[in-house]
This record gives structure tokens, sequence and C-alpha cells, in this order.
């Protein structure tokens, strides 16, 4: 049976690519997570052949909305909304069994074709019913109050152990392969070396943490770990050799990146990050594939800023502007449901990924969340200590320090969501793009007015 497409071709979605080079390109979140990646993955894929994730795992949470249906991606790229595309997980990613499963089977559901259209890259990393578990008492260990600090903020992780399973594959002898999945027997072996180790460590943290702890058992694990190892087998290959054979045929990848460059555990605001390099300096190591590859990076932005999890946000808003953003913007994260802080955009942050990530072109998205603020303000200096630096800090004491140095732009009245084309902004809006590619040096090549299709702007 031809593979189908879920979502027949719509007259009324702007399919134009922003200008960019021939060749292969990235989507990377240039703020904290959440800025919209998903949906204009969605978008670009129909001029790609390819779409690989190179980071992160099931702490992704990517929508991509058509017409009236939603389409909720943790692990799953977001060009598998488009059947005819090959959509591959490469090795830099965590890969959660269960979670993929889960993914495949409501895709299904929704109607979505996922067959020989997916693949799993077999360096990839399992995560496993321990790291969660290890994840959620290390956050829980953290913040116990000693003589010192009654109080500490943890790092707010999304408890879907990313963080460990990075660690062991850090570690090496305590981790597990995609690859390993194909091997049961093997497998038996690494986990009975595997798991005492685990359950020593954790039984530490949870005594020390106050929590409760439940060892796990290898039969156990074997037991829940069969059936999904079966079903994603089919699923498992060397996806570094594939890619290049797709690039030497021609074909053209579109790097998909999760988390985002704020949250990069090298170039991120440490340790208030992700334990992968979700900047684009994480497509060559997360897929095999060099940057002389990748000449266009598009920075995915969100007309304002967010922020899930702990660490400093220097313009996050207590206010009823940012109550306004998070509720007409649904700032609740598509992963775990929590709130997301929200204040004004921080251009001397934007200015720093921008640069980081080595942007392109930049995608400013929900531009119609701002729609009827009288104005509009943007951070473009911090003040730490009395001086004033448009560099951004290396320490979270310093960005917890920053008070941010705000430039106030005349905000639009009119809604924005029915603009298709850049001259049916209304002014304002266009000045504020404007304000955004001026002060960070990389052109505007796509704004963002709504959550579907078609509520698209190429410029
Ligand atoms: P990602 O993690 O970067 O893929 O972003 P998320 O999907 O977690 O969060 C972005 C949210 O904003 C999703 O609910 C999208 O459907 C929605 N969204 C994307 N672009 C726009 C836009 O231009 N306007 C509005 N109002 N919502 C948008
Ligand atoms: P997408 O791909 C927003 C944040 C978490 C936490 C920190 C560490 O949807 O943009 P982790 O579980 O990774 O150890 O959590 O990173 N975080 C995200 N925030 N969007 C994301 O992904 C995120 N992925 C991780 O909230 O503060
Ligand atoms: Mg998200």
């Amino acid at each position: 049976m031809p593979p189908t497409t879920a979502t027949p071709p719509d007259p009324n979605v702007n399919t134009a690519l922003p200008q960019m080079k021939p060749g292969h390109a990235a989507v990377v979140g240039l703020q904290w997570g959440d800025e919209g990646k998903g949906k204009v993955v969605d978008l670009f894929t129909r001029h790609f052949d390819v779409v690989a994730r190179y980071n992160g795992g099931a702490n992704a949470g990517h929508s991509v909305e058509v017409g009236d249906k939603r389409y909720a991606l943790h692990l799953i790229p977001s060009g598998i909304l488009h059947a005819e595309k090959l959509n591959v997980l490469g090795n830099g990613v965590v890969v959660d069994p269960e979670q993929v499963v889960k993914e495949i089977t409501g895709l299904r559901e929704q109607g979505l074709t996922i067959g020989d259209n997916f693949l799993i890259s077999e360096r990839a990393h399992v995560v496993l019913p321990y790291h969660k578990a290890q994840d959620q008492l290390q956050e829980a260990a953290y913040v116990v109050p000693n003589a010192l600090d009654q109080s500490v903020e943890g790092i707010g992780t999304t408890g879907r152990g990313i963080g460990p399973c990075y660690a062991d594959k850090a570690l090496r002898s305590t981790a597990v392969r995609v690859a390993d999945l194909l091997d049961f027997d093997a497998l038996q072996h690494q986990l009975h070396r595997i798991v005492p180790i685990k359950n020593a460590t954790l039984a530490a943290l949870a005594h020390y943490a106050g929590e409760e702890f439940t060892p796990f058992e290898v039969d156990a694990l074997l037991a829940w770990l069969t059936p999904l190892a079966d079903q994603l087998t089919p699923h498992i290959a060397d996806t570094g050799a594939l890619l290049h054979e797709r690039i030497d045929a021609g074909q053209r990848v579109l790097f998909e990146g999760a988390n985002a460059t704020l949250l990069d555990i090298d170039h991120g605001t440490y340790p208030y990050v992700t334990s992968s390099n979700c900047s684009s300096l994480g497509v060559h190591p997360g897929t095999g594939v060099a940057g002389h590859h990748v000449p266009n990076v598009i920075g995915i932005v969100k007309a304002y800023q967010t922020r899930v999890g702990g660490g400093p946000m220097p313009t996050e808003l207590h206010d009823e502007v940012g109550d306004r953003i998070r509720e007409v913007g649904r700032e609740f994260g598509t992963t775990t449901g929590r709130p997301r802080r929200c204040g004004w955009l921080d251009l001397v942050a934007l200015k720093y990924t921008a640069r980081i990530s080595g942007a392109t072109g930049l995608a400013i998205m929900l531009l119609d969340v701002l729609a009827g603020l009288y104005e509009l303000k943007v951070c473009t200096a911090y003040e730490i200590d009395g001086k004033t630096t448009e560099r951004f800090p290396a320490t979270p004491g310093a960005l917890g320090k920053a008070k941010p140095k705000l430039e106030t732009l005349p905000g639009f009245a009119e809604p924005v969501d029915t603009a298709r084309r850049w001259d049916e902004l209304p002014e304002h809006a266009r000045g504020y793009l404007g304000f955004i590619e001026g002060f960070v040096g990389v052109p505007v090549v796509m704004a963002s007015v709504g959550p579907r299709r078609d509520q698209t702007i190429v410029r």
C-alpha cells in the first residue's frame, strides 16, 4: 500500500520555504524551549527528504496543529505527518522505548502512517525506568535542607530520566544502547551487572532524600522490555550510514533540535539546562553528519520569553502582562503541563544564542500573542553589579543578578492571526520584527501568527 499523508495539501497554507542556501538545514530553538520548533519542522518537511532529531528525549514536547487536529510529539520527529518522508532518531537522542511505542500507537490512532518511514539509531541510548527514578530522587536529594541552606531550587527537570541516561552514556559501563535491544541474551547479562549498581545508588539517594524506594528486578525489567523491543526492532538501523547514503544521493535532510540553545549543556544557563547539546552544535555528534553539510540554521524564537523549570530569567514578569501572555499563548508545558514562566523578549540572550547556534535566519513565533498590548518591551542590555553589559553571563549567580535594561516599542492593537503576507502585518508589528533582526544581526525570514500551518508568513 502506498504511504498516505494524513493531511491533504491545503491551498491556504504558505508552503514556500524561506530563502536559504541549497542543501541541508537545522531547526533550532534559541530560547528556553517551546518556541514552536514542531510547527516549523512540519512546515518545512515538504521541501526535504529526511527529518532527523539529533538530541534530547521525551523531555521535549513538540506540537503540530493541522485544522482541528493537534499532534503532541515527544520523541517521534515532527516530520512524521508527511508519511512519504523518512524520520530518524539520531544517535544523540535518548530513547524511552515505552514512550516511543505509546507515541507510535497514539499517532496511528490519529491516522498517521508509521512504518519504515521511522528509524532509530542503533547507537542511541535507552532510557530505562531506573533512570526516571534516579531523575526524581536526584532532584529530591538535592533540595534536602542542610546547615548552610534551608531552601534551594532544584533543576526542575521533566522527570523523564534524561540526565541519568546521558550520565550513564558518559559512564559507559552502566549504559544500554538501542543496538543492545537486538540481543536479549547479552542484554540479560548486561542488566545483571547494571541493575545492582543502580539499586545501590538509588537506595542511598532515597535514604538521603527520605523517599520510598523499591529496588528494580532484572527479570521484571526484561519482561517489561521484551514486547517493547519486539515492536521497535523493525525500526532500528545504522542511521548515520543511511543519512550519508541519502546525502550522497542528493537528498535533503532537515535536522530537528529538541529543547533549545539556552538549555544546551555547554552553552546554556548551566546548571539549569538539559543534558545534551541542543544548540545546532549538537547536530553533528548527534547524527554523525559533519558541519560543512549544514549551511542553514533556522533559529526559532518566541516573540517573548518563556521558561519552564528552575534558573534565572532576567525578563520574567510577575504581573498582569505575564499572566496575560501565559493565558493568550497557552503557556503550559506540552510534556509536564507546568505553567511556563513568561516575560519580555530577551535580546541579550537571543544575540548570544543566535551566535552559538550560527543562526542564518530567524522565525519569530507566537507574534499573535502580543497583539493588543499597548507597548512592547525588549531587553537590550543587563545591569550586573552596577555595570551595564551586552554580554551573556556564564554563571547563574551573575545572570540571577542581571537587571534587564528594557527598551519600549509601540505595540499593535490589531489582531494579526489572519495576516498571511508581510505587508498585511500592522506597521508596529513589522517595526517590532525589524528591531529584533537589527539588534541580533540575523534576518527574520518567517513570522508565525497562530498555531496552525496556514497561520504563517514567509518573508
Ligand atoms: P516546541 O517544543 O518548540 O515544538 O514548541 P511547543 O509545541 O512545546 O510549544 C509551542 C506552542 O505554541 C504549541 O502549542 C504550538 O501549537 C503553539 N504555537 C506555535 N506557533 C504559534 C503561533 O504563532 N501562535 C500561537 N498562538 N501559538 C503557536
Ligand atoms: P522542547 O523540545 C522547555 C527544561 C526542563 C528543565 C531543564 C532540565 O519542547 O522545547 P530535563 O528533563 O531535560 O533534565 O530538564 O530543561 N526542558 C525544557 N523546557 N522545552 C523543552 O523541550 C525542554 N526540555 C527540557 O523544564 O528546566
Ligand atoms: Mg515543547
